[in-house]
């Protein structure tokens, strides 16, 4: 427990009401690999993505899992990299309320064989929203979300080798089921981001992967996973992220373990 990492610092809460027109995740830009506050992120069998929350754990989706068993790489933005590094994992954790039919709890947790050590690899952990945090506004409507990873840059677009990432707003999942398009199928274990013109979202491939905001210190908190959307980036049909404050009790009991 003690590995694991907290903020208790207050969210800066960015309120999204201008988007930069970049480029390409769908709509986002490259990651600059210069910036090393993306070095939690993990690349899982090339097809979905996952979080370092500890030297010893990575926080993904449930619905990866029949990739667990799939080389596991950090420590470069480019998938095709030799320096990436290799993870292996020893055990997966399904949250025992995830339903792969609806969607819910879409969480999984992979322990590792060996720590990773950070210094040496460079590889790092994000901090974990906790509830207290999210009750206080960090995962609110209108907060500016950015998500990371190597899917797809259209909806039957190619996965990209290079990293990217994506800035979209946090809209209240009870908004976000107001929409015909939705319908009442999230639920309070996701959240819902996007613009009500899409163009901007995650994609295929992008699962598992880190939905963060930023906290006042300038430090990523993970507050969702990549989890589902109806196509990618259509009008009205958000990015849906499993909701990390929801599954905060359950990490810390299955981390202690
Ligand atoms: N299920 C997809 C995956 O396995 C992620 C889809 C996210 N979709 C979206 N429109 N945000 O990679």
């Amino acid at each position: 427990m003690k590995r694991f990492l907290f903020s208790s610092l207050l969210i800066s809460l960015t309120f999204s009401s201008v988007s930069f027109a970049t480029d390409k995740i769908v709509g986002g830009e490259l990651v600059d690999p210069a910036i090393i506050e993306t070095n939690y992120i993990v690349s899982i069998g090339g097809g979905c993505a996952g979080s370092i929350i500890s030297e010893k754990w990575i926080l993904t989706a449930a619905h990866c899992q029949s990739i667990f068993n799939k080389a596991i790489t950090g420590g470069s933005v480019d998938l095709k990299s030799p320096k990436r590094i290799k993870l292996e994992v020893k055990k997966s954790y399904i949250h025992p309320k995830n339903n792969s039919r609806t969607m819910s709890y879409d969480f999984a947790l992979l322990e590792l064989k060996n720590h990773i050590d950070f210094k040496s690899t460079g590889l790092g952990a994000i901090a974990l929203v906790d509830p207290e945090l999210a009750n206080n506004g960090a995962i609110d409507e209108g907060v500016n979300a950015t998500v990371l990873g190597w899917g797809t840059t259209s909806e039957n677009g190619s996965i990209s080798s290079m990293l990217r990432k994506v800035d979209v707003p946090i809209v209240g999942y009870e908004r976000a089921n107001a929409m015909t398009s939705y319908n009442g199928k999230i639920d309070a274990s996701m959240i819902a981001a996007g613009f009500d013109n899409g163009k901007k979202d995650s994609c295929q491939g992008d699962s598992g992967g880190p939905f963060t905001v930023v906290a006042s210190d300038g430090a990523p908190l993970l507050v969702g996973v990549v989890s589902w959307g109806q196509g990618c980036a259509r009008a009205k049909y958000y990015g849906i992220y499993g909701n990390v404050s929801v599954a905060h009790p359950w990490i810390l009991e299955t981390l202690s373990k």
